[in-house]
């Protein structure tokens, strides 16, 4: 029969309705504040909701749209989109420096790949310093503000996953040099993982298992933390969106910020060639609804994967970093009434859980919102290329592809460019070299001489 609790028999009765009524398992055995926990984890949980992404999750539903590849401002070539290029820089940086752009990073995610204990961003990546991913995204908006005479706010959005540790590694690490007002650390909601039948998980006798709600959260996120009128009043206009494991990103380009407040955007990205046909990275896309947007790899047949111009280029070829431009105008918009619904995409994953007395790894759905599929609900964008090996090393696995020992190379690489742009010689024996933002945050602010080491570090 039927449990009862006082105050929640509507909740209760909700679960019994869709046959979940499985999370009371352990329900005789808690204590009354777990009882209470448990009917309190439960209240938030939209079980109709969830009922529904399982349904779409085991349907294989044929896509509904048909695409083009979307235009895109390619790296400049000639003298004319050279004059353009410097006009929008000259744009981007008087807007920098009045103060209108925020820094916005999502670190929420499980990093379940890289398989380190503890937040992503405290992964050392410095390849001479070793510094952490945070402690050099840290140091860059200290450079940039600097560069600029500015106060850039550093928006961090964790998860209940790293949220303690987050603010615990920031704390102890004194904000890295940054002032702790302008350094805003929240969290991303949490949505219930299922397993293959669609049922609730238990993590243990009197919670659920859950997962972060993506970075598609982060809009909602920026809103539910009251972050939109916190950059409100201080006369931001500008948000710009980075990932935490790419230590290479810009994580403030004047130039992209500039043809983005040239545009009057609501949202900017920045799009790089597709190394080949498989690379896995979303393409830039024209959706036959006339809206732009990103289509996923895993959601593109092999034909839209191969297909080739007259020219044998790639037709899908702008593949996605994660760096974007929102105008916070835009998030205001679409966040407002809580009404913003991004669709979710669903992935098969392993999971601890608590079942039938004990703990075992199980399979089942995980539901994630994407931050791209606030493209289409934009009425302006636009698609900046960049260089990819200036500004893309993305640390995902413990190695091989992907991983600490690419990006640690990928930033060698970029530092030796940098020195050779600047006609900066650098010693035989000298084989690593890592630039501290604090020294250069692009190649122009580099001056100076490269010591003979073997590694060298120039902060
Ligand atoms: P990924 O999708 O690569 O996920 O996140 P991840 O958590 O880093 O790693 P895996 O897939 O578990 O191995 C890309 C970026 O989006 C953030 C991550 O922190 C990372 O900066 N993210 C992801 C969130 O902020 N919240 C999420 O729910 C998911």
């Amino acid at each position: 029969c039927m449990i009862s609790f006082p105050g929640y028999d509507t909740v209760i009765q909700e679960l019994y309705t869709h046959n979940q009524e499985h999370v009371f398992e352990y329900w005789d055995e808690l204590s009354g504040k777990e009882k209470k926990l448990l009917l309190d984890d439960l209240s938030s949980v939209d079980v109709s909701q969830l009922e529904s992404l399982f349904t779409t999750a085991c349907s294989e539903t044929p896509a509904p749209l048909t695409y083009a590849p979307a235009a895109y401002t390619a790296v400049p070539r000639t003298a004319e989109e050279n004059e353009l290029y410097s006009q929008a820089r000259r744009m981007g940086e008087e807007h920098i420096r009045n103060g209108k752009v925020a820094a916005f990073l999502v670190a929420g995610g499980q990093g379940t790949r890289l398989g380190f204990d503890g937040p992503k961003g405290a992964y050392p990546v410095g390849p001479v310093s070793g510094k952490s991913l945070f402690h050099i995204h840290g140091e860059k908006i200290r450079a940039y503000s600097k560069k600029y005479d500015t106060v850039i706010p550093w928006l961090i959005m964790t998860s209940v996953v790293n949220h303690e540790a987050t603010v615990d590694y920031f704390t102890t690490r004194k904000y890295f040099g940054l002032r702790k007002e302008h350094v805003f650390i929240f969290p991303q909601n949490m949505i219930p993982s299922l397993d293959l039948s669609g049922k609730l998980i238990l993590k243990n006798c009197y919670s659920l298992f859950k997962n972060p709600d993506g970075h598609g959260g982060s809009l909602t996120a920026l809103r539910t933390s009251g972050m939109i009128s916190e950059m409100e009043r201080r006369g931001i206009a500008t948000i710009s969106y980075f990932q935490v494991d790419n230590p290479l990103v810009k994580i403030i380009d004047p130039v992209f910020i500039g043809f983005h407040v040239m545009e009057k955007a609501d949202i900017s990205s920045k799009g790089m060639m597709k190394t080949g046909p498989r690379e896995k990275v979303g393409v830039f896309v024209e959706r036959s609804d006339g809206k732009s947007g990103i289509l996923e790899y895993s959601d593109m047949t092999e034909e839209m994967q191969d297909a080739r111009d007259p020219k044998g280029d790639l037709v899908y070829c702008m593949g996605n970093p994660a760096i974007h431009l929102f105008s916070l105008e835009f998030i205001k918009d679409i966040t407002s009434g809580g009404s913003l619904s991004l669709p979710y995409h669903v992935a098969k994953k392993k999971i601890e859980a608590l079942r039938s007395g004990g703990y075992s790894e199980i399979r089942g759905y995980k539901f994630e919102k994407f931050v791209f599929d606030a493209i289409p609900l934009a009425k302006k964008t636009i698609l900046l290329e960049t260089v990819r090996e200036e500004e893309f090393a993305p640390v995902k696995n413990k190695s091989g592809e992907d991983s600490v020992e690419t990006a640690r190379e990928l930033m060698n690489r970029l530092s030796f460019k940098w020195l050779a742009a600047r006609n900066i010689p650098v010693p035989d024996i000298t084989k690593v070299v890592e630039i501290s933002p604090l020294r250069a945050v692009e190649p122009e602010d580099l001056a100076g001489e490269v010591p003979p080491r073997e590694k060298v570090y120039l902060d």
